[in-house]
């Protein structure tokens, strides 16, 4: 029998990555490889064939895990967030852009040795927009692959920037040597997603994480004070949606993508509307709101909702979660019962 071939995980102790060993393993294809700074946590470690614990700036790592895994698959989702990265935005660039270039180059070095495209999967994220006022904001409503690319966050910068460096490695990777024409290069595929609401885990380092802090903290009966203005807007979505956008990546026929990074669209709301969704769940929540100006001026910066008409057209994505399944289906039940043991 053939060995299963491998998919390997970075960040893979993030919070999209905990789902994401859970639906890899679920799906069976693949034998998983993690990789990330802090040990996965021991419920993880059995759907897992191998974990490791590094940076992903350690070449001398990334050559190990190439020697020693066949991986075909990679889902690059280490990164510092938009808040974090703002605090330090050197190390920003470094883990989300040189991070980014070791593991293209790393799959690079592997297609080559396969002789077949390896896939790399990469979220990217609405902080690839940026949008210089608010009425402008309105304007563009639901807003395009193609418009309003001049983000503030320096997460942000890098996001955009990397799609483009996968993009570069997948059609133009060291053009003018020899035989370049004929040279199988990796298969870069990537989407942008909205803030991400998870029931199991509370977000750090982002800016969209008013959202599921306030809803975590009513589950709890913690007083929240949020970050942004009420009327502030984005697009969310629930984790499994994200994780679902991520397979049908993954599965769509190469020839079918049009473009190197896709809207992925579930639900938009303002800080207000979450606020009750979140009291209609929790009636004694205590939200009250706190503007920080340099947050609120992030948020104000992305969309308020994504046309991800692209994606429905060229790979059939649909969310399966809108607002009223979101909230009443996922995350309040999970979160409920999360938090009554
Ligand atoms: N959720 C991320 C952040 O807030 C955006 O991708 O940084």
């Amino acid at each position: 029998m053939q060995k299963r071939p491998v998919a390997l995980i970075t960040g893979a102790n993030g919070e999209i990555g905990r789902s994401l060993i859970e639906a890899l393993h679920r799906d069976g294809r693949y034998r998983i490889v993690t990789l990330d700074l802090s040990p996965l946590p021991e419920k993880w470690r059995p759907l897992c064939f191998e974990t490791y614990a590094g940076n992903i700036l350690d070449r001398y790592l990334l050559d190990q895990l190439a020697a020693h895994h066949e991986i075909e698959a990679v889902f690059h989702l280490a990164a510092l967030l938009s808040t974090r990265g703002e605090r330090d935005p050197e190390l920003a660039h470094q883990i989300n852009v040189e991070g980014t270039l070791h593991l293209l180059r790393m799959a690079q070095s592997l297609t080559l040795r396969l002789d077949r495209p390896v896939k790399f999967i990469f979220p990217s994220s609405i902080a690839a927009y940026g949008i210089p006022t608010l009425a402008q904001k309105k304007e563009f409503g639901r807003i395009r692959e193609d418009q309003g690319l001049e983000p503030i966050t320096m997460y942000g910068v890098n996001k955009l920037y990397a799609e483009h460096l996968g993009r570069y490695f997948m059609r133009h990777y060291r053009m003018l040597s020899a035989n370049s024409e004929k040279s199988v290069r990796l298969d870069f595929r990537s989407v942008r997603f909205p803030g991400l609401i998870s029931a199991e885990t509370v977000p750090s380092g982002g800016t969209s994480d008013y959202g599921p802090e306030m809803l975590h903290a009513a589950a709890q009966n913690k007083p929240y004070a949020c970050f942004v203005a009420p009327e502030a807007q984005i697009p969310f979505m629930a984790m499994p949606d994200a994780i679902k956008a991520l397979m049908g990546l993954l599965d769509a026929p190469r020839e079918k993508l049009t473009l190197p990074a896709y809207n992925v669209g579930a639900f938009s709301l303002t800080a207000a509307e979450f606020v009750t969704r979140v009291k209609k769940a929790f009636p004694n929540a205590q939200i009250t709101f706190a503007i920080d100006q340099a947050r609120a001026r992030i948020v104000d910066s992305w969309p308020a909702d994504v046309d991800d008409s692209a994606a429905r057209r060229d790979w059939k994505w649909s969310a399966d979660y809108g607002i009223d399944r979101a909230f009443d289906e996922y995350l309040v039940p999970a979160i409920r019962a999360r938090y009554r043991d």
